[in-house]
């Protein structure tokens, strides 16, 4: 055993976590799954936006991808070599209702009839999540998430594949991320679709809320039995300087990244600072909106990659000086996982948390057969060593999933970005176990022989 593993083990242990903790792994459906125009699918915004020049960084698009459609048995062999008890994916709704309104494709259904029955002859706890950005380009030129027809067409989605995968699933949540929906998609424009406009960005964010409020009181009034929930990115917001300027900065960032959806999901309407500081840009909101948006959850996803500091100055970062940094360009700060979820524990009557992404880019090279990528598996035995540390501090965390199985298209930085505790190689769609998806899978191994010892040394007890 070398010094790293040393101090993996002594930072990640098994025995911190509860038995019947959800282990797991995501990934989106856009980001893998390619045949984008195969058996009726439909575009969506993504497959529109890949087209726009210089949008992604090495002009790629989701065309192929990890070609998932087609290699669905090998990759859930991986999922199944992880030793996982959970998979996180998405629904693409342009590949079951082209358009985002009437009919239905069967075999876009049928496919994740396949995906989830397969998970479960695995053990495997599917975790479905309906948006992952991948909206109907139909809808968009309708409006998209600014126009409200758009949150009843979702709602009719939601039911839809309720009935569909609603008794095998786990859990539904209906958006991922709602902020980059917003504010990347359309108030910086960076991403899909690409739309620069402060005001639409904040009545995209209220349509996302009641668009996830309605849906999960549609599936419950429809008798789904799958847990429900949305997921949040959401981080510490740190004052890069001790300046009144700066820490007034933060606080409005924190209600624009936190505030502004944890409080009307828990029955607080929107903060009033960040309502004052919007002025003329403030959401039409209808009367019964707030009340829809804070139906109850059965559990709250939430995806942690870095805390962000924020500062009105230009000078050197003292705060992160030394600091390590992921290929993203997104700082190493584990400790800042264990104060989030201590502060949504605090702050909000918060339903079972998943930690429902966490994970790293790094520049990994594939040597002999073999990705060595000792800086990947450090970041996610600290990661989850926050979490071990939030869990003794009484934060109720119920899960955690590595982003991602298998390097995939990043978004904006097409696929020059690797995520994956599975290494792809692009030519030939080969997948290889990476070193840290060998030590997630070992980590695991050691998790299952802690939960067998109590059950025989039971039953070795009895005369
Ligand atoms: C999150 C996204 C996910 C992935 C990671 C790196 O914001 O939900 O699809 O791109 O970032």
């Amino acid at each position: 055993m070398n010094a790293l593993d040393i101090h993996l083990l002594h930072d990640a242990a098994p025995e911190h976590f509860p038995d019947g903790f959800v282990w797991g792994v995501a990934t989106s459906a856009f980001q893998i799954e390619g045949a984008a125009r195969a058996d009726g699918k439909g575009a969506s915004i993504w497959d529109r936006f890949c087209r726009v020049p210089g949008a992604i960084a090495d002009g790629s698009t989701g065309d192929v991808a990890c070609d998932h459609v087609h290699r669905l048995e090998e990759d859930l062999n991986l999922i199944a070599t992880l030793g996982v008890n959970a998979y996180r994916f998405s629904v693409s709704w342009p590949r079951v209702q082209p358009g985002g309104r009437g009919a239905w494709i069967e075999r876009g259904l049928a496919f994740y009839d396949r995906l989830v029955d397969g998970l479960l002859s695995r053990g495997v706890q599917p975790y479905l999540t309906l948006n992952h950005w991948d909206l109907p380009v139909e809808l968009q030129d309708a409006g998209g998430w600014a126009g409200r027809d758009t949150v009843h067409r979702f709602v009719d989605y939601a039911v839809g594949v309720a009935a569909r995968l609603g008794d095998r699933v786990s859990a539904i949540t209906t958006h991922n991320e709602p902020w980059v929906i917003a504010t990347l998609g359309h108030e910086t424009g960076e991403f899909a679709p690409g739309v620069r406009n402060r005001q639409v960005a904040m009545q995209v964010a209220h349509h996302l809320l009641l668009s996830h409020g309605l849906a999960l009181q549609a599936m419950r009034d429809a008798g789904c039995p799958a847990r429900l929930g949305i997921i949040l990115n959401l981080a510490p917001i740190v004052p890069a300087s001790s300046s009144e300027e700066d820490a007034a900065l933060a606080r409005l960032e924190d209600g624009r990244l936190v505030r502004w959806y944890m409080d009307p999901l828990f029955g607080r309407g929107y903060p009033a600072d960040v309502w004052a500081h919007l002025g003329a840009d403030v959401p039409c909101v209808h009367e019964s909106d707030l009340a829809a948006i804070a139906a109850p959850m059965d559990y709250l996803g939430v995806n942690y990659y870095s805390r962000m500091v924020v500062g009105a100055g230009s000078g050197p970062d003292q705060l992160r000086a030394g600091a390590e940094f992921t290929e993203m360009g997104w700082e190493v700060y584990p400790a800042g996982l264990t104060e989030l979820l201590l502060r949504l524990q605090r702050d909000y009557p918060v339903p079972p948390i998943v930690v429902t992404e966490n994970g790293a880019a790094f520049a990994d090279e594939m040597v002999d057969g073999r990705v060595r990528d000792p800086a990947r598996t450090s970041y996610l035995a600290r990661h989850i060593r926050a979490i071990a540390d939030a869990l003794v501090l009484g934060a109720p965390v119920a899960g955690y999933m590595v982003w991602s199985l298998i390097d995939n298209f990043e978004w904006t930085r097409g696929y020059t970005k690797r995520f994956g505790l599975v290494h792809v190689d692009y030519a030939t769609q080969r997948r290889t176990l990476k070193d840290s998806g060998c030590w997630y899978r070992d980590f695991l191994v050691r998790c299952r022989a802690l939960a067998q010892p109590a059950a025989c040394a039971g039953s070795k007890s009895r005369p």
